[in-house]
C-alpha cells in the first residue's frame, strides 16, 4: 500500500531520513528501521571540521543551524557505511567543481544505491546555494558516469531554472527543499547567536514553502521529486504528496517526536488511505496538482 518506486529503487514506504540528521554513523543510520530509505550525512573530497559553535539553535517554530558541510570526508565515511543494513541507502554528497562531484560519487556509488548532490546548504557559499546555475549541468552529467540514479536536492532560490539545469544534466529526481537563509540576534549579547552568524531555518515553519515548491515543480516539470522541508507528522507528509511529491524526507521532525515519527507517519498514511478508499499511495502523488 505505502511502497512506492524513484528511478527504478523500491522503498516499502514514502518516507526518507533526510540528509544530516543523525547519519554520521552506521549504527544510527541502522536504527531507522521505519524508514523506506536513509540519506547519508552531506560529504565531501576532504574532511572539513565545519564552523564553530554554536552551531545550532532552537527557535519557536524550527531549528536554525549553520554546521558548515563537517564531514570525515569521502575515504573516512566509505568504512563507516560499509556494510551497513538499511533498505535503501543513499549517498548525499557536496564539491566545489564538477570534478570534485564526480570524484565523491565515484567512491561512493557502490556502497549506495542513488546519490543525492547537495547544491543548496544556504551558508556554504559555493558548496551550495551558490553553485553556479550555470554549471549544475555539467555537475550532474560527471556524477551520472557514476553509474547510479542521481537526485539534486535544491533550495527555494531559483528554483524552476537550478531544477532546468539538473534535468537537462540526466538528474533522475528533484529533492526539495533545503534549510532556508536565515538568522537570531541575541539582545543581551547584541550579536548573531550563531557562530557563522547566518544559517538555514528548518523545521514546521518551513513547510508550506517546500510544499509550495515542490507544487510547482510538478507543476513544470515531469521528473520524480521528493520533498523536503517541515514534515511532523502523517498529515503534512500526505499534502507533499498531493503537491507532486513521489517521497518525503523527514529531518528537523525527529528533533521534535524523536526516531518514533517514521513509525507514526506510516501508520497515519495507511489509516487515511483505508478510511479514503486508496489502495496504493501512487493513487495520491500529484491530486491535488488537477484540482
Ligand atoms: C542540523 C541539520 C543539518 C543538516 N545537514 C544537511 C546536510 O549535510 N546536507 C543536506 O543536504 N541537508 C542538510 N540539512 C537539511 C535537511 O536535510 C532538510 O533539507 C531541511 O532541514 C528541511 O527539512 P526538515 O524541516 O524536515 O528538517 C540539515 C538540516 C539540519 C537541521
Amino acid at each position: 500500500m505505502l511502497d512506492i518506486e524513484i528511478a527504478g529503487i523500491k522503498m516499502k514506504n514514502p518516507l526518507m531520513l533526510a540528509s544530516g540528521i543523525l547519519d554520521l554513523t552506521k549504527e544510527s543510520m541502522e536504527s531507522f528501521s521505519h524508514a523506506g530509505a536513509v540519506v547519508t550525512k552531506s560529504i565531501g573530497k576532504g574532511e572539513r571540521k565545519g564552523y564553530k559553535n554554536p552551531t545550532i539553535y532552537e527557535l519557536p517554530y524550527g531549528l536554525l543551524n549553520a554546521i558548515g558541510l563537517a564531514n570525515p570526508g569521502v575515504e573516512e565515511y566509505i568504512k563507516e557505511i560499509e556494510g551497513i543494513k538499511v533498505d535503501v541507502l543513499i549517498g548525499s554528497i557536496f564539491g566545489k567543481d564538477a570534478n570534485e562531484f564526480g570524484y565523491v560519487a565515484n567512491r561512493m556509488a557502490s556502497y549506495v544505491k542513488a546519490i543525492e548532490m547537495n547544491m543548496s546548504c544556504p551558508h556554504a557559499k559555493k558548496l551550495g546555494m551558490e553553485y553556479p546555475t550555470e554549471e549544475i549541468r555539467e555537475a550532474v552529467e560527471m556524477v551520472k558516469r557514476a553509474g547510479k540514479p542521481v537526485f539534486v536536492k535544491l533550495g527555494m532560490e531559483n528554483l524552476m531554472e537550478r531544477a532546468m539545469a539538473a534535468i537537462e544534466g540526466g538528474a533522475d529526481a528533484i529533492v526539495a527543499i533545503n534549510t532556508i537563509r536565515a538568522m537570531a540576534i541575541d539582545i543581551d549579547a547584541k550579536m548573531p547567536v550563531l557562530a557563522n552568524k547566518i544559517g538555514g531555518y528548518s523545521g514546521m515553519a518551513i513547510k508550506p514553502i517546500g510544499l509550495r515548491c515542490v507544487y510547482e515543480l510538478a507543476s513544470n516539470f515531469d521528473i520524480p521529486i521528493i520533498g523536503v522541508g517541515g514534515i511532523t507528522s502523517w498529515k503534512d507528509a500526505i499534502e507533499y504528496i498531493m503537491a507532486g511529491a513521489r517521497a518525503v524526507q523527514i529531518g528537523t521532525g525527529i528533533y521534535y517526536e524523536g526516531k518514533e515519527i517514521f513509525k507514526k507517519i506510516v501508520s497515519g498514511m495507511r489509516w487515511w488511505l483505508e478510511k479514503n478508499g486508496y489502495n496504493s499511495i501512487e493513487d495520491v502523488v500529484g491530486i491535488a496538482l488537477k484540482k
